[in-house]
């Protein structure tokens, strides 16, 4: 597959053009929504966002599904409060793809009939608990280093959006290392409890990172262009470096035999299972179907709020017209 390069001229694009914006990039400029851009810039602007966008939303699944079986009213109240900050950050990243041209109803559509992705971890169960906790660790963790970079991203709404948003994960971050640290002080049962969630949830959240530099085609362009500021092998080192202390500290076991700390101090992993990761991106494998199902329904139960939403607005402009 030939990527477009940041080079690469699209018809009616100049090579001043593109110079005139790298060298914005290169001052440390953010790029604002009636700027000129590349059509690649901005096509590689809109796959990103719309993505994380859909995380988002899809993310609020294997959670939501415990807040009725939450098993105190302290633990229940955060997790509505977490799970309705998901939804506000699938509101301001749709928003901020917007602000680029793409419409509400074309990322939605796209979300629904399955052709656009989300990150492949929303496509695990969450089976017991403790899965809320350990998603709110790894999970969320993996997410605030990735958010983190993309703060500084040359992209104006994109970088705002990310900051606001990532102030939020590190609340959901600490609930989950506080739940997961609690139990693994607990019980036996409470222990083996935490330790089975971070069997389960500990590959997907390297996974969720991305494929290695070699394997990812578009992170040349996206570094090149200041939207990406780290590789995702760099992102992952940072996650692995800052989580694996905190676990071990917990008295929890990282299921990786192979992982080990080099001379320079990073915690270094085994191989990760790939096939599996692209079997879950593709739905071959977890719960993607379901997920999807879950939207689907939700959305045709809504049709009657933005049916309402129309029928207000035509009132109200009926009313201005008068
Ligand atoms: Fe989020
Ligand atoms: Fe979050």
């Amino acid at each position: 597959m030939t990527q477009m390069q940041p080079t690469d001229l699209h018809p009616q694009e100049t090579a001043e053009q593109h110079a005139a914006f790298n060298a914005r990039i290169a001052r440390g400029e953010k790029i604002e929504p009636g700027d000129w851009m590349p059509a690649e810039y901005r096509r590689q602007l809109i796959r990103m966002i719309s993505q994380h966008a859909h995380s988002e939303v899809v993310g609020m699944l294997p959670e939501g599904a415990w807040i009725t079986r939450a098993p105190s009213l302290k633990r229940k109240t955060i997790l509505i409060a977490k799970v309705q900050d998901e939804a506000g950050h699938g509101q301001y990243l749709y928003h901020a793809a917007e602000t680029l041209g793409a419409t509400r109803e074309e990322m939605l559509d796209a979300l629904l009939a399955g052709k656009a992705k989300y990150s492949s971890i929303f496509n695990y169960p969450s089976l017991t608990w403790a899965d809320v906790g350990m998603i709110g660790w790894l999970v969320d963790g993996a997410a605030i280093k990735n958010q983190t970079m993309l703060a500084g991203c040359s992209y104006g709404p994109y970088s705002r959006a990310m900051v606001r948003i990532c102030s939020e994960e590190t609340f959901h971050h600490k609930q989950g290392k506080e739940m997961i640290v609690t139990y693994a002080q607990g019980t036996p049962e409470q222990r083996q409890m935490a330790q089975d969630a971070l069997n389960r949830w500990w590959w997907p959240s390297l996974m969720m990172l991305g494929p290695h530099d070699a394997d990812s085609p578009n992170t040349g362009a996206l570094v090149q262009w200041g939207i990406k500021l780290k590789t995702n092998d760099e992102v992952r080192q940072e996650f692995i470096n800052e989580h694996v202390p905190e676990l071990l500290e917990a008295g929890l076991t990282i299921p990786d035999p192979d992982l080990h700390q080099d001379e320079s101090g990073n915690w270094i992993h085994g191989p990760i299972n790939w096939d599996e990761f692209w079997a879950v991106v593709k739905g071959q494998q977890g719960l993607n179907r379901e997920r999807l199902g879950a939207r689907q329904q939700a959305h045709e139960e809504g049709a009657w709020v933005r049916e309402a939403m129309q029928a207000y607005t035509a009132r109200q402009m009926g009313q201005a017209a008068d």
